[in-house]
C-alpha cells in the first residue's frame, strides 16, 4: 500500500445512517479489459439515498456498511482495454471514493457499460458510462450542472413525455407535484411548462421550502402541506381534472389527497403517478418497506424496486387509494420510446432539451462545492440531520481541493 496515496471511501452504517470513511490501498493491478479512474467530483441529492434504498437487498444486509452511488466525474489514470485511453474524461454512476477499477463491455463511441449481470437488463442505464469527449451535451463548464441534474431531467423529461402520449389522462388540466422544492418535482414543472398544453401546475411542499419553491416560478401555486386542503384551489372546481405525481413518496400524504379527490364536491383526480420516494431514509428503510407491504397486502417477494410500471404499486391494494397507483420508471418507458423513436431523433433532443435547461436553470440554485475527507463527512452528517436547503446545489470530492483534481488529471494527461 502507498502510504502517501491511499484510497479513500465514503461509507454508510446501515445500523445509524452514519458516514464513515474507509481507507484501503490505492488499487495498482488493472485486470484486461477494466479501467481504473480517479473519482473527481461527484454531486449529491435524494435521488442516491433513494437508489441506494432500493438496490439494498436483505441478502447483504448482514454486512454493517454500504456505499451510496453517486452521479459523478472521472478521468482514467490506467487502462488495459484497447479502446480507451489514459486521461479520459467520464461521466457516470460511481461510489464515492478516489479510486476505482471497473470492468468494461460493449464499448462504444460515446458510451460503455459496467457488465452487472445480476440487474435486468432494462436497468442497464445505471451501468452506463458516458465518454464525455464524443457526448454532445458535454462542455466542460457544465459539469456541475451536469451531475447534478442530469439523471433527474431526463426522468422529469421522460415523465412529462409519458402523460404527454397518454394525452394527459383525457386532458386534465391541474398537474400537482409533491416535493415541489426538490429537483426532480421542479425540473418535471419545467418540462410541463415548456410542453405548451393548457394546464395549471400546482405544488406541494413542506412549510420551510414554501418560499424557495415560489420564487423558482415554474409552478402556479405552491402550498405547504399543512394547509393546501383548505385552499380554494382544492375547495372550487368540483369540474376539473388532476394529474398528482409524487415525488414525496409518503403513504400518508398520498391517502389525504386520495381522499380528498373522492368527494364529490372537488375535482377528479384522474391519475396518481409514483415518480420519487424523497423521504425514504436509508435507516430501516428496506424493514419499513416489508412492514409497509404486509400492512397493504402486497407480494413479499416482490422487490419494490422491480416495480413494473403500469402494474399495481405496494399502496393499490388499499381500499382508500383510488384511482390506482401508476409507478413511472425512466428505463422501462424509455424502452418503449427507443421502438417509437428513431435513435438520432432522441439523440438530437438530448442535446438541444439540455442546452435549453442549462440556460433556464441559471440561479435555480447555488453550488456549494465540498473538497475533502472531514469536509464531506460533515456535509453527509447535516443531510442525516435535515440540514440541507433545496436552493443549494451538493458537489463532493474526496480530493482535498479542486486545485489538486485539476493539477494531477494534468499529469495524466501530458503522460499521454
Ligand atoms: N422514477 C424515476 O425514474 C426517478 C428518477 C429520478 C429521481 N427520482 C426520485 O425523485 C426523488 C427526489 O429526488 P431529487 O434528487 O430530486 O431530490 P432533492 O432535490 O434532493 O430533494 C430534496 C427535497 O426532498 C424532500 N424531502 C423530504 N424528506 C426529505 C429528507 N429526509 N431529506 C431530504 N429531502 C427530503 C424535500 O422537499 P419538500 O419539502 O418539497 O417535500 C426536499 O427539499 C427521489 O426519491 C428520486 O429517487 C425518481
Amino acid at each position: 500500500m502507498s502510504l502517501r496515496d491511499p484510497n479513500y471511501t465514503l461509507c454508510v452504517s446501515r445500523l445509524t445512517s452514519e458516514p464513515v470513511v474507509v481507507r484501503s490501498p490505492k488499487p495498482t493491478h488493472v485486470p484486461d479489459h477494466h479501467i481504473l479512474i480517479r473519482v473527481d467530483r461527484f454531486a449529491f441529492s435524494a435521488n442516491n439515498i433513494t437508489n441506494q434504498v432500493l438496490a439494498e437487498h436483505p441478502h447483504f444486509r448482514h454486512k454493517t456498511h454500504g456505499v451510496l452511488p453517486f452521479w459523478g466525474f472521472a478521468t482514467v489514470i490506467k487502462s488495459s482495454h484497447s479502446k480507451i485511453e489514459v486521461g479520459e474524461r467520464l461521466l457516470g454512476f460511481f461510489a464515492p471514493t478516489r479510486y476505482l477499477v471497473l470492468p468494461l463491455s460493449d464499448v462504444g463511441e460515446v458510451s460503455m457499460y459496467i457488465p452487472r449481470p445480476h440487474l435486468p437488463a432494462d436497468r442497464s442505464i445505471f451501468s452506463k458510462v458516458v465518454r464525455c469527449k464524443s457526448d454532445p451535451a458535454y462542455q466542460p463548464f457544465t459539469e456541475d450542472l451536469m451531475m447534478l441534474y442530469r439523471p433527474l431531467f431526463w426522468a422529469s423529461y421522460w415523465c412529462e413525455d409519458w402523460l404527454s402520449c397518454s394525452d394527459y389522462r383525457g386532458n386534465c388540466e391541474n398537474l400537482l407535484v409533491s416535493s415541489a422544492s426538490s429537483k426532480t418535482g421542479y425540473l418535471f414543472a419545467y418540462c410541463a411548462r415548456n410542453a405548451d398544453r393548457d394546464i395549471r401546475l400546482i405544488g406541494l411542499t413542506s412549510k420551510k421550502h414554501v418560499s424557495f419553491t415560489k420564487h423558482l416560478g415554474l409552478y402556479d401555486e405552491v402550498y405547504d402541506y399543512d394547509t393546501f386542503l383548505t385552499t380554494k384551489t382544492f375547495q372550487s372546481n368540483p369540474g376539473r381534472k388532476w394529474i398528482y405525481v409524487d415525488v414525496n413518496g409518503n403513504a400518508a400524504l398520498t391517502t389525504k389527497i386520495h381522499k380528498h379527490f373522492s368527494s364529490d364536491y372537488t375535482g377528479t383526480l384522474a391519475a396518481s403517478i409514483s415518480l420519487g420516494l424523497a423521504t425514504k431514509s436509508p435507516i430501516v428503510a428496506w424493514e419499513q418497506q416489508l412492514a409497509l407491504d404486509a400492512q397493504l397486502g402486497a407480494d413479499p417477494t416482490l422487490e419494490p424496486n422491480f416495480h413494473v410500471m403500469g402494474q399495481k404499486s405496494s399502496c393499490a391494494n388499499d381500499p382508500d387509494i383510488w384511482p390506482q397507483r401508476e409507478q413511472f420508471f425512466t428505463p422501462e418507458w424509455l424502452a418503449v420510446r427507443k421502438k417509437q423513436m428513431d435513435p438520432t431523433e432522441i439523440c438530437a433532443l438530448a442535446k438541444s432539451e439540455w442546452s435549453r435547461l442549462v440556460q433556464d436553470c441559471q440561479g435555480w440554485v447555488e453550488m456549494e462545492q465540498v473538497y475533502g475527507i472531514d469536509g464531506v463527512v460533515k456535509a453527509y452528517e447535516r443531510i442525516l440531520h435535515g440540514d440541507v436547503a433545496p436552493d443549494k446545489g451538493l458537489i463532493w470530492s474526496l480530493w482535498d481541493q479542486e486545485a489538486q483534481v485539476q493539477a494531477d488529471n494534468m499529469m495524466y494527461q501530458t503522460r499521454l
